[in-house]
Formats: C-alpha cells, sequence, structure tokens
C-alpha cells in the first residue's frame, strides 16, 4: 500500500506539471519523455528505500481497500466519471463539487493555460481572450482528427486535446480514491459517424489510444443506452422488457434490452440485448436549427446584396452554427470577403453583425445563448434572447412554435431511428415495458410528445439524465474485470 501510494504521488506530481503547463506540455506528456522515466526510476528508489525503513505511511488513504473499476462518459456537451468497487457503485465529483462536466475546454491566449468544463466556459463568456473547444467528441474519426488545430497560434492536435480533458477527470478521481486507475470502461455510440464503419472504428481506436496514453491498462467499450440500462437495472421490478431513448448532445441511441436484477447479475448480456440502432444526431444539432431559423436572419443569412439581387454566401452562417466549425471562421481571409460584400449588400445592418461577430470572434457566444434559448423554451412558451456584444439593444424573441418548427424534421429523423430499433429487435411498441429516458435533450417538449405517442402505455423513467451514462458503464467495468 505505502508503495503504490507513494508511487502514485510521484505520478500525480509528473500529471499537474503537464496539467497547469503549456499545450507543448501535454503533446510531451502524450508521446511519454525521457524525464518522465527519470522520475519513475526515482520513485522506485524512493518507494524501496522508504520500504527498508518502514516508517511512513500512505500519502492517499485508499478508502477502498478492494480494486477499483471505472466507467467514463466521454460526452458531446457533458462528461462524468463513476467508480465501482465490490460493495458499490458512484459518481466522482468531477468539477468541484458537481458530478458531470461539461466537455469544454478553454486555452488562455497568454500563456495557453488550460481550463476545463464551467471554469473554462465561464472564462469564455467573460470574454477573456483565448479559445473554447467544445463538441469535441464529435471530431473523434473524422479527418479534423489527424490535421490538428491552431490553438493561439499553436499547431495542437485533437487527441492532445481530448487527452488532457479526460486526464484532469481522472486524476480528480484518483486523488479521491487514493488508488491509481487501471481499468476502465467507456462509454460510445452506437456510431460515433453514420454510415461509415471504418471511421466509426477509428474513432473508437482513438479514443482507446487516448485512454492507454494516460495510463488504463485495460480498456474497454460499451454503446452509451446498454450502460444507462445497467444504471436502471437495480431499480427494475420483475423481468420488464426496455427501451432506452438516449438523446445527448451529439447523438440519439437505441437500445430494446430486457432487465431484471437477476439478469444484472449476468457477465454476459448479449442475449438480453435485442437490438441497438444510433444517430448522428442531437441537442447540438437543434442548436445549429435553432440558429439558422431565428439567430442568423439578424445577422444578414438569406439576404441579398449586388445589381443581381443574389443570396450572401451561406457558408458562414452554418458554420456559425456548429459548435464544431465556429473557430474555423475567425481567418483574416474569411473577415476580408466577407467585407468585400459588405459595400454591395442591401442589409447594411444585418450584414455589419456578422462581420462584428467574425472580427470579434464571438461566434460561440452566439451559439451558447441559441442554446440558452432552446433550454429555456423547455419550460415557457417564449423566450428573449439578449445578444448586447453585438448590439446593444438586440434582442431575439423565439416562441416554442418556432422552435419546433425547425426542429422538426430532425425529431422525425430520432422517432424513425427509434422505430428501427424496434423493427430489429422484431418487437411492436406495445411489447416495451419500460422506456428509459436519458440524455438532455428528452428534456424538449416535442421530444417528449412524439414518444409519449409512439409508447403510450410503458412506465416511464427519467432519473439521473446527465449522469446515468456514467454510473452504467462504472456497473460494466466491474463486471468485465473483476
Ligand atoms: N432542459 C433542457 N432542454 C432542452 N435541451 C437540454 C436541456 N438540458 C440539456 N439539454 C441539451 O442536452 C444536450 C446535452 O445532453 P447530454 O449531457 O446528455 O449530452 P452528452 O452525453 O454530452 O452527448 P452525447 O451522448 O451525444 O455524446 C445539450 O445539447 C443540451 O443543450
Ligand atoms: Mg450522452
Amino acid at each position: 500500500m505505502c508503495l503504490l501510494s507513494i508511487h502514485y504521488c510521484v505520478l500525480t506530481l509528473q500529471r499537474n506539471r503537464i496539467a497547469s503547463g503549456s499545450l507543448r506540455d501535454i503533446d510531451h506528456k502524450l508521446q511519454g519523455s525521457p524525464g518522465d522515466s527519470v522520475l519513475h526510476l526515482i520513485s522506485i528508489l524512493i518507494c524501496i528505500t522508504l520500504q527498508i525503513i518502514g516508517h511512513l505511511r500512505p500519502q492517499f488513504p485508499n478508502t477502498m481497500a478492494t480494486p477499483v473499476f471505472c466507467g467514463i462518459d466521454f460526452g458531446t456537451s457533458n462528461s462524468s466519471l463513476a467508480i465501482a468497487n465490490q460493495d458499490d457503485v458512484f459518481l466522482i465529483p468531477v468539477e468541484n463539487d458537481h458530478k458531470t462536466i461539461p466537455s469544454a475546454m478553454f486555452f488562455a491566449r497568454k500563456d495557453n493555460e488550460a481550463f476545463f468544463g464551467r471554469a473554462a466556459m465561464e472564462r469564455f463568456l467573460n470574454r477573456n481572450p483565448g479559445r473554447l473547444m467544445r463538441s469535441l467528441k464529435r471530431v473523434l474519426g473524422t479527418p479534423a482528427m489527424r490535421q490538428g488545430t491552431m490553438v493561439n497560434g499553436e499547431l495542437m492536435k485533437f487527441d492532445q486535446i481530448v487527452a488532457a480533458f479526460l486526464d484532469q477527470m481522472k486524476q480528480k478521481a484518483e486523488a479521491d480514491c487514493g488508488t491509481e486507475l487501471k481499468h476502465v470502461v467507456m462509454g460510445r455510440p452506437v456510431h460515433f459517424v453514420d454510415n461509415d464503419p471504418a471511421a466509426d472504428q477509428r474513432a473508437e481506436d482513438e479514443l482507446k489510444a487516448i485512454a492507454k496514453s494516460l495510463g488504463f491498462g485495460h480498456v474497454g467499450f460499451q454503446f452509451e443506452p446498454i450502460a444507462a440500462a445497467f444504471a436502471h437495472e437495480a431499480r427494475v421490478t420483475g423481468e420488464k422488457l426496455a427501451m432506452v431513448v438516449d438523446l445527448g448532445g451529439g447523438t440519439s441511441d437505441f437500445t430494446v434490452i430486457r432487465l431484471s436484477k437477476d439478469n444484472a447479475l449476468k457477465h454476459d448480456r448479449t442475449s438480453d440485448i435485442l437490438a441497438n440502432t444510433g444517430v448522428r444526431l442531437g441537442g447540438n444539432d437543434f442548436d445549429k436549427d435553432l440558429s439558422l431559423a431565428r439567430m442568423m436572419p439578424e445577422l444578414g443569412f438569406r439576404t441579398t446584396y449586388g445589381t443581381k439581387n443574389l443570396e450572401v454566401p451561406s457558408y458562414h452562417y452554418f458554420d456559425l452554427s456548429e459548435w464544431s466549425k465556429v473557430n474555423f471562421l475567425y481567418t483574416n481571409r474569411t473577415i476580408f470577403q466577407a467585407k468585400q460584400l459588405l459595400r454591395e449588400t442591401h442589409s447594411p445592418e444585418k450584414y455589419g453583425r456578422l462581420i462584428n461577430v467574425l472580427e470579434q470572434e464571438s461566434g460561440h457566444a452566439v451559439l451558447a445563448e441559441t442554446e440558452n434559448i432552446k433550454i429555456g423554451l423547455t419550460n415557457s412558451d417564449a423566450y428573449v434572447a439578449s445578444l448586447p456584444f453585438i448590439d446593444k439593444d438586440l434582442q431575439i424573441n423565439v416562441e416554442r412554435e418556432v422552435f419546433n418548427a425547425a426542429i422538426s424534421t430532425k425529431t422525425q429523423r430520432i422517432i424513425e431511428a427509434a422505430k428501427q430499433c424496434l423493427e430489429s429487435a422484431g418487437i411492436a411498441a406495445d411489447a416495451i415495458g419500460l422506456v428509459i429516458m436519458t440524455g438532455g435533450s428528452t428534456e424538449i417538449p416535442l421530444i417528449q410528445e412524439s414518444f409519449r405517442a409512439l409508447f403510450p402505455a410503458a412506465e416511464w423513467s427519467e432519473e439521473n439524465k446527465l449522469s446515468s451514462v456514467g454510473l452504467g458503464l462504472a456497473y460494466d467495468a466491474r463486471s468485465r474485470f473483476s
């Protein structure tokens, strides 16, 4: 125990050095370094000496005498980490006392210092100079993963960025548990990328390599809706044929599964899982639809220019409506092109706002306000958004019907994916006894209505919407690795 704890301290020291350091440090860590092996050797020598002396106590009191297993839900919008030992499964607070952390990072322009989660969003929304990153999961499996992105003047690979994000969660969990975590089951959507099995596999491989680089020697994967089902299983009475509806920020995933307390004890659940389906559609896409329907027109989307009354180019508006693309717009070339058109536009006030957003790099703030409108419309019929950073008097009033109309096509596609899951399972909707609604996007009233209409008689479960996947992954890790 003593040996493990001291060795762990040295590892933590190494990591803290990296987490609070520059992007180059993070890169260095992913690749390993000669300095690390020297520290490693020193740690072993210290441990042996102290063991001989036999005077020191463990630095981290290990509250868990039994082995610990870890589940990580790296979500498009929010992430969580849960731990399982032989007796218990629980979430670890991953940002101060919070058991979920927004999957966001902010790199300060001054020194590239990295901030995570709420701290990142706060810095960004307070307009500190630097670069915000959100929806990093959407980059997995895509060509952008290899290309990387410029962060405050330095090229950074996305695997470095994702590794830094997951590492700070792992460190927090290890400090809480007093032991190094070696076994993890990571969540994955049914499809990271639609209709492209090679890209889908690449995404999983990329995430696996990142987990290994962080010191997880044993890495497994589980579909996120299956994990959510495992988390709910402890509360199921009798045997239930359940459908999990997991609608997150980036994907919508479905599972038809037989749940019961007895089934939960089985190592192999293959015979209980009847079908899985998923589409790469989620809350981010609803933000995009709402942005294009209501925000972008205020910035000149669909206005005209020149003697031929042509529509202004639309790509700025599409990129400004997508979390993973906003950053790519802030180039001198884009601003120069937009400014050239300003002379010919028929809506100079609105088009001028677009240039303002590009120059001020405030696209993320517009999108954050769009998300606020969407969430506001869950409990109210109308919402008034303020955008003083564009124009001090600019307010946009949005009614729920407008939002519903904007997302109706994608909602229909999500319902179709759920029906496809029933079809693959070979059952009718009325055979489902329990519907488990999980993921933040299941809060949307139109989504609720649509699924209630599909399963009018089923029992309904909506607990732990933002953390059930993480918990279920830890259950799964214990079942696989113990
Ligand atoms: N009250 C609400 N009304 C509408 N949408 C909401 C609400 N609360 C959260 N959301 C949306 O839910 C999404 C985040 O849900 P969640 O945390 O389950 O996603 P995730 O697990 O990070 O994503 P994924 O599983 O797709 O990788 C965001 O798009 C967010 O805007
Ligand atoms: Mg999720």
